[in-house]
């Protein structure tokens, strides 16, 4: 039996473990889903154990436990680490969900669940590729490790400092990813860039407590009316964003990698459709994808401030608080533009309020070249799988993670993505494909084969 054979046969069972899989709520934020986030280490432990994985840890760190599983029997071929996530994020407004987050339930070819491609299916498709070729063939054609961690969500405060203890174990020919999109249904694809992260908090303290608004408004200063004038101006009419030196480091499109987003099959109608938004905007000047891309952001992802239940409540507020994100590019460096915000946040602040600016946490924006012979496999692997070769595209997300992969092992990073636009992934009604789930894991178990068969 080949492994394409045998994961066709194993269909019903691959999606019954999948399910069990997602029945877990393993929410990395929130401490009372500690021992659900533990026991989704310990399944990701077992099925790796029944997949032939020869040795499996449930590794501790300060945090979250990151699961190791290594097969390392096919001596002088090439190793490949496996990263994903067990993780998932918050399921709420748990009252927008048509079927419950952790009940997963398949509706028109798609698995319905928290965590179905953010990163359960796309971690555990790679799994059974495994475990196909270990059952239909009893070896692998190359070594592999999965390092899948539990803290992806929440930024990933402590897998580096892991993989950098061990990196002499982990050490690897190639990383392979699977942690985001496919360009459009049955358009396989390869992305070759992340946007970066830096995430910020800002505070602003007005007097002691909050107050009669008909008794004080006038003479005291509004904590919420000076936060928005601040969001307002971090703005200006062209959709840039105003923080000084914020674009210092951006590294400019080229017109080679315009012309080659522009050849993509992409329709900004389409794409308002998916939002449902009454118009898509951004930085002028550019296309959305460009903007998705390949330009830095400044958004807010949260607002805090008054009285916000029913009715109204005269009130002047004490405090207002937002959180800010940043989304970064090539090579605008997190820390750096985490300074430059605070700063410049800092200087608007006007009398009569206090404001304090933190950084929650960042990550480095990555780009790779599309080249070598496991990026050639990969090609191949799609190719076969798919029936079309693969795009090469780049992400708006991030994955802090994988810059510092490359930094630690000097290898290539491949993302090979398997989600969907319009996946709802971190919203309510997360989907995975059916479809993709069972292809993603032969075209996986393809790459294998290739990669072995190709030049190191
Ligand atoms: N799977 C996403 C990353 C992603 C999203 C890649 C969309 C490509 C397209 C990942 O789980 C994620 O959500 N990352 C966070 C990082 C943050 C928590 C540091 C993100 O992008 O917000
Ligand atoms: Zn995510």
């Amino acid at each position: 039996m080949t492994p394409t054979e045998y994961l066709r046969e194993n269909r019903a069972r691959h999606l019954e473990e999948l399910f069990e899989y997602l029945r877990i709520p393993s929410v990395s934020a929130r401490s009372e889903h500690d021992a659900d986030t533990r026991s989704a280490a310990d399944w990701t432990a077992e099925r790796m154990r029944e997949a032939g994985l020869e040795t499996v840890e449930v590794a501790e760190t300060p945090g979250h436990p990151v699961v190791i599983g290594e097969w390392r029997g096919a001596e002088g071929a090439p190793t490949l680490l496996v990263y994903g996530h067990y993780d998932v994020q918050p399921p709420e407004p748990l009252d927008e969900w048509v079927s419950g987050p952790f009940d997963p339930e398949i509706r028109d070819g798609r698995i319905y669940a928290r965590g179905a491609v953010d990163d359960k299916g796309q971690a555990y498709l790679h799994l059974k590729a495994v475990e196909a070729h270990l059952k239909a063939n009893g070896t692998l054609p190359v070594n592999v490790v999965f390092v899948i961690e539990g803290e992806e969500e929440v930024g990933s405060p402590n897998l580096g400092a892991f993989l950098r203890k061990n990196a002499e174990r982990l050490g690897c020919d190639a990383v392979l990813i699977s942690d985001n999109t496919m360009f459009a249904p049955g358009l396989p694809s390869v992305s070759v860039g992340l946007r970066g992260l830096a995430y910020m908090e800002v505070h602003v303290r007005g007097p002691a407590s909050d107050l009669h608004s008909g008794q004080y408004g006038g003479a005291v200063v509004n904590p919420a009316n000076a936060l928005a004038r601040i969001i307002a101006t971090l703005h200006d009419e062209d959709g840039r964003v105003t923080v000084p030196g914020f674009y210092d480091r951006v590294r400019e499109l080229t017109d080679e990698e315009r012309r080659s987003i522009a050849g993509l099959p992409h329709d900004e109608e389409e794409l308002r459709e998916e939002v449902g938004s009454p118009a898509l905007g951004g930085e002028k000047g550019f296309t959305a994808l460009e903007r998705l891309w390949a330009r830095p952001t400044l958004d807010v992802n949260g607002l805090l401030s008054g009285y916000t239940g029913e009715g109204a409540k005269t009130v002047l507020p004490g405090k207002a608080m937002a959180k800010i994100s940043m989304r970064l590019v090539p090579d605008q460096d997190h820390e750096e533009v985490e300074r430059l915000f605070a700063d410049h946040v800092r200087s608007l602040a006007p009398e009569g309020v206090e404001v304090e600016v933190r950084a929650l946490h960042g990550g480095s924006p990555w780009r790779a070249d599309p080249e070598g012979p496991v990026f050639e496999a990969a090609k191949r692997a799609l190719r076969e799988a798919y029936g079309k070769d693969p795009v090469l595209t780049r992400e708006g997300g991030s994955i802090p993670i994988v810059h510092t992969f490359q930094e630690i092992f000097a290898s290539p990073v491949l993302l090979i993505g398997f989600g969907l636009p319009g996946e709802n992934a971190h919203a309510p009604n997360e989907w995975m494909s059916v479809e993709n789930y069972q292809l993603g894991a032969e075209a996986i178990a393809n790459l294998y084969d290739h990669v072995a068969d190709g030049p190191r």
